[in-house]
């Protein structure tokens, strides 16, 4: 048999054009270039096998376009090892399935896919909106998608290589780049409002949020996020997670950005940051606001910690519970008839200021600096947290906290948010990233 070889002149002018490799351009219009797609319909199937045999018998003829996409090998002729290259193709798209993280970008904007062993995967947009879990059937070239909603998509998958391929949804061709072989929804859940150590405040929703105003995609892919602003720009950094609370993002630029979740809530004058209550030099009380006593979450959890103290040798018992506004007002008002203001601000709180009024927090023992030699602040400082409490002015924080400290005041949280904060080895202010500042 005798080889047909027909070199092909009218390529000549696209060879002038970057070795082709994923999104080469005809020289008249915008559309990509998909090698071994002759007859340029996004599709590697048997008319294009036929359109290439056909010209190689000498039975049609191939436009300058079409011999482009049909030079498979790039070499500048289109011969019968174009053709073994487009039966390769072929054979390749109706085998292969994506696996893995792919962004996909085309019609729909910029998508992140994710493709599974199984047959099933997930995609969202970047610029915002839920996960959308999808199956796949592969019928040859064309991928059915069946996504959670019932909802059915077709598409032809043409692969240009390792790391590239084309779905082609019937308008126009979306083109997948690999991102990587962890998934992009398994990662971690960036939702809920947060300031930064950078002075930002943003607002997460896991896939879209703002940053300041200014609206961004996120996207958590395993142990990394990818931040994309509304300008395009975009930021890429590995996640490590303290607590549920507070994650670090270690950004590409080498800089590093700490984020700390903060919601803060006013119901009845009364500040709830994460759903805890807060009265310190910042956050005030209303004068109005009495419990009364302290409350029964409060004495329950005080109950079982006196009684496992107990056994421990310790003696523990509430020396000033709850107080109200106006009795927080003589007490002040004396320390500052007796050391001045500017001392009395360091270890006695303005009236509303005061923990005290929310009928949440205690003075154990002996409130002075004796106590804090004595076995049992040793161990309230140890396990306070196991109870719910926390020693609410540790050592050495008076300019966070506002207080100097005192290890005899224990503040009940509740369990998880006392152990939270105890393991995190921060101050309530620190933890919950507020201040507590007087501003009058
Ligand atoms: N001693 C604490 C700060 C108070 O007065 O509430
Ligand atoms: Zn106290």
């Amino acid at each position: 048999m005798k080889l047909l070889k027909r070199a092909v002149a009218a390529v000549t002018a696209a060879l002038l054009l970057p070795t082709p490799v994923v999104n080469v351009h005809a020289a008249d219009d915008n559309k990509p270039t998909l090698k071994a797609d002759v007859n340029g319909d996004f599709l590697i199937n048997s008319q294009d096998m036929v359109l290439l045999s056909k010209y190689l018998l000498g039975a049609a003829e191939l436009s300058e376009e079409e011999a482009v996409r049909a030079d498979y090998d790039d070499d500048g002729i289109v011969d019968t090892f174009d053709l073994i290259g487009l039966r390769k193709a072929y054979i390749r798209n109706a085998m292969d399935t994506p696996k893995g993280t792919w962004i996909g970008e085309g019609f729909n904007g910029t998508r992140y896919f994710w493709f599974d062993e199984n047959g099933e995967g997930t995609f969202v947009r970047t610029n915002g909106g839920t996960i959308t879990p999808f199956s796949m059937d592969k019928a040859g070239s064309i991928i059915m998608f069946t996504l959670s909603s019932g909802k059915l998509a077709s598409a032809s998958i043409a692969w240009i290589d390792e790391e590239h391929f084309y779905l082609d949804w019937g308008s126009s061709p979306e083109l997948f780049t690999y991102k990587s072989s962890t998934r992009f929804d398994k990662g971690p859940y960036l939702s809920g409002e947060y300031i930064s150590d950078a002075g930002k405040k943003y607002i997460l929703n896991s896939y879209s949020g703002t940053s300041d105003g200014e609206s961004i995609s996120i996207l958590p892919q395993g142990t990394s996020a990818q931040f994309i602003y509304e300008d395009g720009s975009s930021k890429e950094g590995s996640f490590s997670r303290m607590d549920k609370n507070h994650f670090t993002l270690k950004w590409d630029d080498g800089t590093s950005e700490n984020f700390t979740r903060q919601e803060i809530t006013v119901k009845n004058g009364i500040t709830y940051v994460n759903g805890i209550l807060i009265a310190n030099k910042t956050y005030a009380l209303p004068s109005t606001y009495a419990p009364g006593g302290l409350t029964s979450e409060f004495n329950t959890a005080f109950t079982k910690m006196q009684t496992t103290a107990k056994k421990d040798g310790m003696s523990l018992s509430v020396c000033s519970g709850y107080r109200s506004y106006s009795y927080q007002a003589q007490l002040y008002n004396n320390y500052v008839a007796r050391d001045g203001k500017a001392a009395a601000d360091t270890y006695s709180a303005r009236p509303g200021h005061s923990e005290h009024q929310t009928g949440l927090a205690a003075d154990i023992n002996y409130a002075g600096d004796w106590f804090n030699t004595t076995p049992e602040a040793k161990w309230l400082a140890a396990h306070c947290h196991e109870y719910g409490f926390i020693i609410r002015y540790p050592y050495g924080k008076d300019d966070i906290t506002g207080y100097k400290y005192e290890g005899w005041h224990i503040r009940y949280l509740g369990e998880e948010n006392a152990k939270l904060v105890h393991d995190s080895g921060l101050t309530l202010e620190e933890y919950l990233g507020i201040d507590s500042k007087y501003n009058y």
